[in-house]
């Protein structure tokens, strides 16, 4: 099947436009614009499907502020801090819409789909106003602000992937890129306000995902992150429901492009991660042995409260199932502190699960009520901020802790790090990443010819909390 698979996208892919990876020349196009993206990765992949949208359009991408006859600002409502952080850029760019005539100012992504038009009357400066399954009708919306009109879309799709749209790599590396595979999500985990500004789940074309990845390789990428928010349940059956498409398979046909080609996912719900999955992943070495597998909290009442459907037990044996076919695989996670109800013993428990998991890195928020969700609706939010700031402090030092110890075992290890460019600090040393997604930085060598998107063979010799410290072998 997968043999068939790719076949068939191999023909495609020669059929196919030609791949445009960087943002061309601003001077080329009759108007500029330009886009600032917040919230997950999927945000960020989906202002690179807007950019080709508007390229087309004769619109160029630019990074100048004060360049643009458009600014777009792709936002995200997961917690209340980041439609706080949205709101103070707005007003900003209110300040250079009023020194520059004829500007426009558009607000994409969640934070869009949630408000709706009542964002045109909360922010008077704003003139389009557009969801993430509307993007294609942006060209339209743009002439309607023009010519004077307020331009909203937000309808939501059961079927938009934008799979036939080649993304316009724009703040890249040129060695990894973000492939969108699916969009929305059918989980309805209580606290989360995803599914109401990303609608239903939907997964994209298998071999417009396999065309992509492989033109980004022959443009000399050499690490793809396949994007969705929960990308095990990733199922695609083609227009004459001949083939399915699981994860595993897809994520298989990735691989086979090039062993040069790392693949990467992002983000498993540890419901759905299954066996196939993991032995897939033990199968090819160019796939990387990091997983991200969100617990939120180690307590199953809170768990269920979450709508999480998995218990402590039954997360923690799924950690173990990974460390078991996996021994090598770094794992990173997701916690709240403070959700509704949430006493000390809960908390407790999702100390004691960390340590447990001994995650390499985590994501820890303190819970943020979201309007519209479940836990609205159901719960009260009734943890003080006090305890709430409190608890994600114990569990930020734990991680802390977890993050070093990590590390410390890895001194002494040799590990295949692709180099993505120089390291922060210094333009002498090189930063790259290990499979297991840890960053690790290491001197350059005179005379190499090492460069961005190669292989190196570093071994580690110190480290911080953060970041492996190596030296070529
Ligand atoms: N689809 C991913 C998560 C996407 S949102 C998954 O299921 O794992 C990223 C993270 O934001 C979530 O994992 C959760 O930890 C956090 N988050 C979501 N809603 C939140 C809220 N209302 N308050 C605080 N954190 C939240
Ligand atoms: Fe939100 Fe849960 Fe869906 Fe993740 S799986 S996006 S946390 S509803
Ligand atoms: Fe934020 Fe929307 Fe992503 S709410 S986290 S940008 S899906």
């Amino acid at each position: 099947m997968i043999d068939q698979l790719m076949n068939k996208t191999h023909d495609e892919s020669r059929q196919g436009e030609a791949y445009a990876p960087f943002v061309r020349d601003p001077n080329e196009y009759r108007k500029r614009f330009y886009i600032e993206s917040y919230g997950c990765q999927m945000n960020f992949a989906d202002s690179e499907v807007v950019a080709a949208i508007l390229n087309q359009e004769g619109y160029g991408a630019t990074r100048e502020l004060t360049e643009a006859d458009l600014i777009f600002i792709n936002t995200c409502s997961i917690r209340e801090k980041a439609e706080q952080t949205v709101r103070k850029r707005l007003t900003e760019f209110r300040k250079l819409k009023e020194s520059k005539k004829g500007m426009l100012v558009g607000v994409l992504g969640c934070m869009a789909e949630r408000l709706k038009a009542q964002f045109l009357e909360e922010e008077k400066l704003v003139d389009i106003v557009v969801g993430p399954d509307a993007y294609r009708s942006l060209p339209a919306l743009v002439s309607e602000a023009e010519s004077g009109q307020k331009a909203v879309n937000v309808l939501l799709s059961r079927d938009e992937t934008y799979a036939d749209i080649s993304p316009v790599r724009l703040d890249n590396n040129g060695v990894s890129a973000f492939v969108s595979i699916m969009r929305g999500c059918n989980n309805m985990c209580s606290f989360c306000v995803v599914p109401f500004t990303r609608g239903r789940e939907r997964s994209r074309d298998a071999s417009s995902i396999i065309r992509e990845c492989r033109d980004l390789f022959e443009n000399g990428y050499r690490e793809v992150t396949l994007l969705g928010q929960n990308v095990d349940s990733y199922y695609y059956v083609d227009e004459n429901g001949q083939e399915t498409v699981t994860f595993a398979r897809l994520m298989e046909a990735v691989a086979s492009i090039s062993p040069l080609l790392r693949v990467r996912f992002s983000t498993s719900h540890p419901k759905d991660i299954t066996d196939e999955v993991l032995y897939t992943m033990a199968r090819h070495e160019n796939i990387c042995k990091y997983i991200h597998l969100p617990v939120q909290s180690g307590s199953t009442r809170i768990l269920q409260l979450m709508n999480r459907t998995y218990t402590r037990e039954w997360y923690m044996a799924k950690v173990d199932r990974i460390r078991e076919i996996l021994p090598e695989c770094g794992i990173s996670s997701d916690i709240i502190a403070g959700f509704c109800t949430e006493e000390e013993k809960d908390h407790a428990d999702t100390l004691a699960v960390m340590a447990y998991s001994r995650y390499d890195m985590s994501y820890m928020f303190i819970y943020s009520e979201r309007p519209g969700t479940l836990a609205q609706r159901r719960y009260t939010d009734d943890i003080p901020e006090p305890v709430k700031k409190r608890r994600l402090q114990e569990i930020v030092e734990l991680q802390n802790r977890l993050s070093l110890e990590s590390n410390r075992a890895d001194i002494g290890k040799t590990f295949t790090v692709l180099i993505e460019g120089d390291s922060k600090r210094s333009d002498q040393d090189w930063m790259g990443r290990n499979s297991q997604n840890k960053v690790i930085v290491f001197p350059k060598k005179a005379g190499s010819s090492l460069k961005a998107g190669d292989y190196a063979d570093v071994r580690v010799h110190d480290c911080t909390q953060a970041t492996l410290l190596g030296n070529l072998i």
